[in-house]
């Protein structure tokens, strides 16, 4: 838990609310939290749903754990601790996102559960109202992501030449209750992506 550092700082409020923003640009920010193995879909899911909504006019953006890595969180490696700051960084992002009416896409194995509750209460606990967090399980067998290991790291991490691989020597917490679970091994594309439109739209941050 990241501790305020900072002292003799003070909140600046705004000139209008978050609903005030978001009826103004007709739009209803939200999270969509993608967690799973690495190579298990979460990015080609989050890429193709970026691109649906885009299609159909909504604002979104799509934070993704690699390319995070070579900015933002290019000071932070694999250890607990360093996932836990990652997690707690890119929360905090995705929350600026959803504030300003952006739908924050993020695909992060997260492997902890405390890590992604936390970024769950940073959403849902804001003090100028909830905003939608949304979780998904991309829940792909850890036999399926290996087979189809596109960067080769299951195989470097069976070799030993890879510690603390998610899955192999290191855990994955799978979540006790998000809001989607998708299974890409029995599932196409196509049908995570409407499945997470239709998510939306009960939610109420896709319209029609
Ligand atoms: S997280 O655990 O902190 O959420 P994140 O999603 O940012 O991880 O990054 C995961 C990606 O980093 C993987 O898809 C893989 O390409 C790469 N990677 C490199 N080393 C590891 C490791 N030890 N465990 C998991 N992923 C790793």
């Amino acid at each position: 838990m990241a501790v305020q550092k900072a002292t003799n700082i003070h909140w600046h409020e705004g000139n209008f609310t978050r609903a005030e923003r978001w009826k103004a640009l007709n739009s209803v920010g939200c999270t969509m939290w993608f967690t799973g193995l690495s190579a298990s879909g979460k990015s080609t899911i989050a890429s193709a749903l970026e691109q649906s909504l885009v299609n159909a006019g909504i604002n979104c953006y799509r934070l993704d754990g690699d390319n995070i890595r070579f900015g933002l969180n290019k000071n932070l490696g694999f250890s607990a601790d360093d996932r836990a700051e990652n997690i707690r960084r890119i929360g905090e992002v995705a929350k600026l996102f959803a504030d300003s009416g952006c739908v924050a896409l993020t695909s992060f194995i997260s492997p902890y559960r405390k890590d992604r509750d936390l970024c769950r209460e940073l959403h849902e606990k804001d003090k100028t109202g909830a905003m939608v967090f949304i979780e998904v399980f991309v829940d792909t067998p850890i036999d399926v992501c290996e087979q189809r290991d596109p960067k080769g790291l299951y195989k470097k991490a069976r070799a030993g030449e890879l510690k603390g691989f998610t899955g192999i020597d290191d855990p994955y917490e799978a979540p006790a209750n998000p809001e989607l679970v998708l299974k890409p091994a029995t599932m196409s594309v196509d049908q995570c992506v409407a499945a997470c439109m239709e998510l939306l739209k009960a939610k109420g941050v896709l319209k029609g």
